[in-house]
Protein backbone atom coordinates (compact mmCIF):
# COMPACT_ATOMS: atom_id res chain seq x y z
CA UNK A 1 0.00 0.00 0.00
CA UNK A 2 1.50 3.42 -1.21
CA UNK A 3 1.70 6.06 1.50
CA UNK A 4 -1.43 7.72 0.59
CA UNK A 5 -3.35 7.49 -2.57
CA UNK A 6 -4.98 10.96 -2.19
CA UNK A 7 -3.57 13.61 -4.68
CA UNK A 8 -3.59 15.83 -2.44
CA UNK A 9 -0.25 16.65 0.27
CA UNK A 10 -1.21 17.84 3.59
CA UNK A 11 0.27 18.14 7.32
CA UNK A 12 -1.02 15.65 10.03
CA UNK A 13 -2.30 14.04 7.01
CA UNK A 14 -3.67 10.37 8.00
CA UNK A 15 -2.57 8.60 5.01
CA UNK A 16 -0.22 6.57 7.52
CA UNK A 17 -2.89 5.19 9.45
CA UNK A 18 -4.38 3.54 6.42
CA UNK A 19 -3.13 0.26 7.83
CA UNK A 20 -4.66 0.85 11.18
CA UNK A 21 -8.53 1.76 9.68
CA UNK A 22 -8.69 -0.64 7.58
CA UNK A 23 -8.33 -3.05 10.33
CA UNK A 24 -10.62 -1.75 12.29
CA UNK A 25 -12.77 -2.10 8.84
CA UNK A 26 -12.29 -5.38 9.09
CA UNK A 27 -14.09 -5.78 12.39
CA UNK A 28 -16.99 -4.39 11.48
CA UNK A 29 -19.53 -7.38 10.28
CA UNK A 30 -20.40 -6.43 6.59
CA UNK A 31 -19.08 -6.57 3.38
CA UNK A 32 -20.41 -3.92 1.83
CA UNK A 33 -18.71 -1.01 4.06
CA UNK A 34 -18.83 2.35 3.78
CA UNK A 35 -16.30 5.06 5.32
CA UNK A 36 -16.43 8.41 6.15
CA UNK A 37 -14.71 11.85 7.32
CA UNK A 38 -16.60 14.72 8.24
CA UNK A 39 -12.94 16.67 8.22
CA UNK A 40 -11.49 15.71 5.20
CA UNK A 41 -8.94 17.98 4.05
CA UNK A 42 -6.40 15.55 1.48
CA UNK A 43 -8.29 12.89 3.03
CA UNK A 44 -5.34 10.76 3.12
CA UNK A 45 -6.61 7.50 3.89
CA UNK A 46 -10.00 7.20 2.54
CA UNK A 47 -8.56 6.43 -1.40
CA UNK A 48 -6.18 3.88 0.24
CA UNK A 49 -9.17 2.00 1.81
CA UNK A 50 -11.03 1.95 -1.22
CA UNK A 51 -8.36 1.07 -2.98
CA UNK A 52 -7.88 -2.13 -1.33
CA UNK A 53 -10.90 -2.84 -1.64
CA UNK A 54 -12.12 -2.64 2.25
CA UNK A 55 -14.87 -0.15 1.93
CA UNK A 56 -17.38 -0.03 -0.95
CA UNK A 57 -17.64 3.62 -1.09
CA UNK A 58 -16.50 6.76 0.93
CA UNK A 59 -17.86 9.68 2.16
CA UNK A 60 -15.62 12.78 1.99
CA UNK A 61 -16.84 16.30 3.56
CA UNK A 62 -15.22 19.63 3.89
CA UNK A 63 -16.51 22.63 5.89
CA UNK A 64 -14.03 24.97 3.66
CA UNK A 65 -15.55 25.18 -0.55
CA UNK A 66 -11.92 25.56 -1.19
CA UNK A 67 -10.85 22.36 -0.08
CA UNK A 68 -14.70 21.08 -1.11
CA UNK A 69 -14.10 22.73 -4.62
CA UNK A 70 -10.45 20.94 -5.16
CA UNK A 71 -12.17 17.24 -4.60
CA UNK A 72 -15.71 18.33 -6.35
CA UNK A 73 -13.01 19.39 -9.51
CA UNK A 74 -11.39 16.36 -9.27
CA UNK A 75 -14.01 13.78 -8.55
CA UNK A 76 -16.76 15.16 -10.88
CA UNK A 77 -14.79 17.49 -13.60
CA UNK A 78 -12.16 14.94 -14.33
CA UNK A 79 -10.83 15.58 -17.44
CA UNK A 80 -11.25 19.27 -16.94
CA UNK A 81 -8.40 19.04 -13.71
CA UNK A 82 -6.33 16.72 -15.53
CA UNK A 83 -6.06 19.49 -18.52
CA UNK A 84 -5.05 21.73 -16.01
CA UNK A 85 -2.65 19.88 -14.26
CA UNK A 86 -1.37 19.03 -17.86
CA UNK A 87 -0.98 22.40 -18.70
CA UNK A 88 -0.25 24.39 -15.89
CA UNK A 89 2.79 26.78 -15.26
CA UNK A 90 4.45 25.90 -12.14
CA UNK A 91 6.11 29.57 -12.24
CA UNK A 92 5.96 32.17 -9.06
CA UNK A 93 3.24 34.20 -11.71
CA UNK A 94 0.84 31.63 -11.08
CA UNK A 95 1.46 31.14 -7.77
CA UNK A 96 0.66 35.11 -6.93
CA UNK A 97 -2.14 34.42 -9.09
CA UNK A 98 -3.60 31.30 -7.42
CA UNK A 99 -3.26 32.66 -3.94
CA UNK A 100 -5.21 35.59 -4.77
CA UNK A 101 -7.82 34.19 -5.70
CA UNK A 102 -7.90 31.52 -2.72
CA UNK A 103 -7.31 34.95 -0.12
CA UNK A 104 -10.08 36.68 -2.14
CA UNK A 105 -12.79 33.41 -2.10
CA UNK A 106 -14.25 33.28 1.21
CA UNK A 107 -14.40 29.47 2.72
CA UNK A 108 -17.97 29.26 2.99
CA UNK A 109 -19.95 30.29 -0.93
CA UNK A 110 -20.90 28.57 -3.86
CA UNK A 111 -18.33 25.70 -5.52
CA UNK A 112 -15.51 27.14 -8.37
CA UNK A 113 -13.63 25.01 -10.50
CA UNK A 114 -10.67 27.36 -10.64
CA UNK A 115 -10.91 27.88 -6.79
CA UNK A 116 -10.69 24.02 -6.20
CA UNK A 117 -7.84 24.19 -8.75
CA UNK A 118 -6.43 27.43 -7.35
CA UNK A 119 -6.13 25.32 -4.04
CA UNK A 120 -4.87 22.38 -5.53
CA UNK A 121 -2.07 23.96 -6.98
CA UNK A 122 -0.81 25.48 -4.06
CA UNK A 123 -1.12 22.84 -2.01
CA UNK A 124 1.33 21.03 -4.29
CA UNK A 125 3.48 24.42 -4.70
CA UNK A 126 3.69 25.77 -0.89
CA UNK A 127 6.56 24.93 1.56
CA UNK A 128 4.00 23.45 4.25
CA UNK A 129 1.25 21.97 1.78
CA UNK A 130 -1.59 24.11 2.87
CA UNK A 131 -3.89 26.51 1.33
CA UNK A 132 -3.29 29.58 3.01
CA UNK A 133 -0.44 31.29 4.73
CA UNK A 134 2.54 29.35 3.59
CA UNK A 135 4.97 30.51 1.29
CA UNK A 136 6.57 28.72 -2.16
CA UNK A 137 8.42 25.78 -2.23
CA UNK A 138 11.81 28.17 -2.70
CA UNK A 139 10.92 31.20 -1.29
CA UNK A 140 9.40 33.99 -3.09
CA UNK A 141 12.88 34.77 -4.91
CA UNK A 142 12.97 30.67 -6.00
CA UNK A 143 16.62 30.96 -4.09
CA UNK A 144 16.17 27.63 -2.04
CA UNK A 145 17.91 24.18 -3.48
CA UNK A 146 13.80 22.74 -4.51
CA UNK A 147 12.29 25.06 -6.78
CA UNK A 148 8.15 25.82 -6.81
CA UNK A 149 8.00 22.75 -8.81
CA UNK A 150 9.64 20.20 -6.92
CA UNK A 151 6.35 18.61 -5.76
CA UNK A 152 4.32 19.37 -9.14
CA UNK A 153 4.33 15.13 -9.91
CA UNK A 154 2.64 15.86 -12.74
CA UNK A 155 2.57 11.69 -14.03
CA UNK A 156 1.75 10.67 -10.26
CA UNK A 157 -0.39 13.18 -9.56
CA UNK A 158 -2.65 12.81 -12.94
CA UNK A 159 -2.52 9.28 -12.14
CA UNK A 160 -4.41 9.62 -8.94
CA UNK A 161 -6.59 12.35 -10.19
CA UNK A 162 -7.54 9.78 -13.15
CA UNK A 163 -7.97 6.63 -11.14
CA UNK A 164 -10.77 9.02 -8.26
CA UNK A 165 -12.72 10.06 -12.05
CA UNK A 166 -12.90 6.42 -12.26
CA UNK A 167 -14.30 5.66 -9.11
CA UNK A 168 -16.99 8.38 -8.90
CA UNK A 169 -19.83 6.31 -8.45
CA UNK A 170 -18.26 5.31 -4.71
CA UNK A 171 -17.14 9.14 -3.72
CA UNK A 172 -19.83 11.13 -2.14
CA UNK A 173 -18.83 15.10 -1.39
CA UNK A 174 -20.10 17.46 0.67
CA UNK A 175 -19.99 20.96 1.91
CA UNK A 176 -21.16 21.37 5.07
CA UNK A 177 -20.19 21.96 8.71
CA UNK A 178 -18.77 18.79 10.53
CA UNK A 179 -21.90 18.62 12.86
CA UNK A 180 -24.54 19.07 10.52
CA UNK A 181 -22.81 16.46 7.92
CA UNK A 182 -22.85 14.31 11.40
CA UNK A 183 -26.72 14.87 12.13
CA UNK A 184 -27.74 14.48 8.36
CA UNK A 185 -25.06 11.09 8.14
CA UNK A 186 -28.06 8.67 9.37
CA UNK A 187 -30.16 9.26 6.55
CA UNK A 188 -27.31 8.84 4.42
CA UNK A 189 -25.51 5.95 5.22
CA UNK A 190 -26.26 2.50 7.24
CA UNK A 191 -23.93 3.94 10.40
CA UNK A 192 -23.91 -0.06 11.58
CA UNK A 193 -21.27 -0.50 8.44
CA UNK A 194 -19.89 3.14 8.27
CA UNK A 195 -16.10 3.53 10.26
CA UNK A 196 -16.38 7.31 10.79
CA UNK A 197 -12.75 8.63 10.79
CA UNK A 198 -13.03 11.98 12.54
CA UNK A 199 -9.55 14.39 11.97
CA UNK A 200 -10.85 17.83 13.63
CA UNK A 201 -8.81 20.67 13.13
CA UNK A 202 -6.31 21.16 16.65
CA UNK A 203 -7.84 22.69 19.72
CA UNK A 204 -4.83 24.78 19.48
CA UNK A 205 -2.82 26.20 16.94
CA UNK A 206 -5.11 24.55 14.25
CA UNK A 207 -6.34 27.60 12.51
CA UNK A 208 -2.73 28.17 11.49
CA UNK A 209 -2.99 25.20 9.11
CA UNK A 210 -6.32 25.47 7.94
CA UNK A 211 -9.58 26.40 8.09
CA UNK A 212 -10.58 26.19 11.69
CA UNK A 213 -14.50 26.15 12.17
CA UNK A 214 -14.60 25.23 15.41
CA UNK A 215 -15.03 26.62 18.82
CA UNK A 216 -14.79 25.31 22.82
CA UNK A 217 -18.35 24.55 22.12
CA UNK A 218 -18.01 22.86 19.14
CA UNK A 219 -15.69 20.85 20.26
CA UNK A 220 -17.77 19.87 22.95
CA UNK A 221 -20.75 19.35 20.83
CA UNK A 222 -18.58 17.08 18.78
CA UNK A 223 -18.12 14.98 22.04
CA UNK A 224 -21.45 14.73 23.02
CA UNK A 225 -22.37 14.00 19.51
CA UNK A 226 -19.53 10.96 18.62
CA UNK A 227 -20.46 9.53 22.70
CA UNK A 228 -24.04 9.71 21.80
CA UNK A 229 -24.40 5.89 20.93
CA UNK A 230 -25.94 6.89 17.37
CA UNK A 231 -22.98 6.10 15.77
CA UNK A 232 -21.36 2.59 16.66
CA UNK A 233 -18.03 2.67 14.70
CA UNK A 234 -15.69 5.63 15.06
CA UNK A 235 -12.55 6.79 15.38
CA UNK A 236 -11.14 10.44 16.35
CA UNK A 237 -7.50 12.11 16.32
CA UNK A 238 -6.68 15.18 17.87
CA UNK A 239 -4.10 17.28 19.41
CA UNK A 240 -3.26 16.16 22.68
CA UNK A 241 -4.75 18.68 24.75
CA UNK A 242 -6.43 18.78 28.18
CA UNK A 243 -10.08 19.88 26.45
CA UNK A 244 -9.89 16.92 24.94
CA UNK A 245 -8.66 14.35 27.82
CA UNK A 246 -11.62 16.26 29.99
CA UNK A 247 -14.63 15.65 26.97
CA UNK A 248 -13.58 11.88 26.19
CA UNK A 249 -12.20 10.62 29.44
CA UNK A 250 -14.41 7.87 29.79
CA UNK A 251 -12.89 6.27 26.59
CA UNK A 252 -9.22 5.07 26.50
CA UNK A 253 -7.42 7.76 24.70
CA UNK A 254 -3.81 6.69 22.96
CA UNK A 255 -1.08 9.11 22.29
CA UNK A 256 0.62 8.44 18.34
CA UNK A 257 2.85 10.22 16.58
CA UNK A 258 2.07 12.68 13.40
CA UNK A 259 4.96 13.92 10.90
CA UNK A 260 3.16 17.28 11.46
CA UNK A 261 5.51 18.98 8.69
CA UNK A 262 6.03 18.28 5.18
CA UNK A 263 9.43 19.56 5.26
CA UNK A 264 11.51 18.18 8.39
CA UNK A 265 10.91 15.09 10.26
CA UNK A 266 8.93 16.95 13.06
CA UNK A 267 6.83 15.07 14.78
CA UNK A 268 4.00 15.82 16.86
CA UNK A 269 1.72 14.01 19.43
CA UNK A 270 -1.84 13.35 19.01
CA UNK A 271 -4.29 11.10 20.60
CA UNK A 272 -6.53 8.96 18.99
CA UNK A 273 -10.30 7.96 20.77
CA UNK A 274 -12.07 5.26 19.56
CA UNK A 275 -15.49 3.92 20.37
CA UNK A 276 -14.77 0.06 18.73
CA UNK A 277 -15.69 -1.91 21.35
C1 LIG B 1 -6.97 18.21 10.26
S1 LIG B 1 -7.61 18.59 8.69
C2 LIG B 1 -8.00 17.00 8.11
C3 LIG B 1 -6.81 16.21 7.62
C4 LIG B 1 -7.16 14.90 6.92
N1 LIG B 1 -7.73 13.94 7.84
C5 LIG B 1 -6.01 14.30 6.16
O1 LIG B 1 -5.61 13.15 6.42
O2 LIG B 1 -5.48 14.97 5.27
C6 LIG B 1 -9.08 19.41 9.12
C7 LIG B 1 -9.99 19.86 7.98
O3 LIG B 1 -11.23 20.27 8.59
C8 LIG B 1 -11.80 21.35 7.86
N2 LIG B 1 -12.71 22.04 8.80
C9 LIG B 1 -12.43 22.97 9.74
N3 LIG B 1 -13.51 23.25 10.48
C10 LIG B 1 -14.53 22.46 10.01
C11 LIG B 1 -15.90 22.25 10.39
N4 LIG B 1 -16.46 22.92 11.41
N5 LIG B 1 -16.61 21.34 9.71
C12 LIG B 1 -16.06 20.64 8.68
N6 LIG B 1 -14.77 20.80 8.28
C13 LIG B 1 -14.01 21.68 8.93
C14 LIG B 1 -10.64 22.17 7.38
O4 LIG B 1 -10.99 22.88 6.20
C15 LIG B 1 -9.56 21.07 7.16
O5 LIG B 1 -9.51 20.71 5.80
Amino acid sequence: MQASASPFRYPGGKGFLSGYLASVTDSIASDERLYAEPFCGGAGAAFNLLEEGKVAAVHLNDADVRVYSAWRGIVHETERFLERIAKAKVDMTEWHEARELLETTPPIGPYSFDVGFAAYFINRTSRSGIILGSGPIGGYRQTGQWKIDARFYRESMSKRVAWIGLNRAKIHLTNEDALVFLARAPDRMNLARTLLFVDPPYVEAGSRLYLDAMSESKHSALADMLQSGRYPNWILTYDNHPLIHRLYRDLQRRVIRVNYSLRTARKENEILVESIK
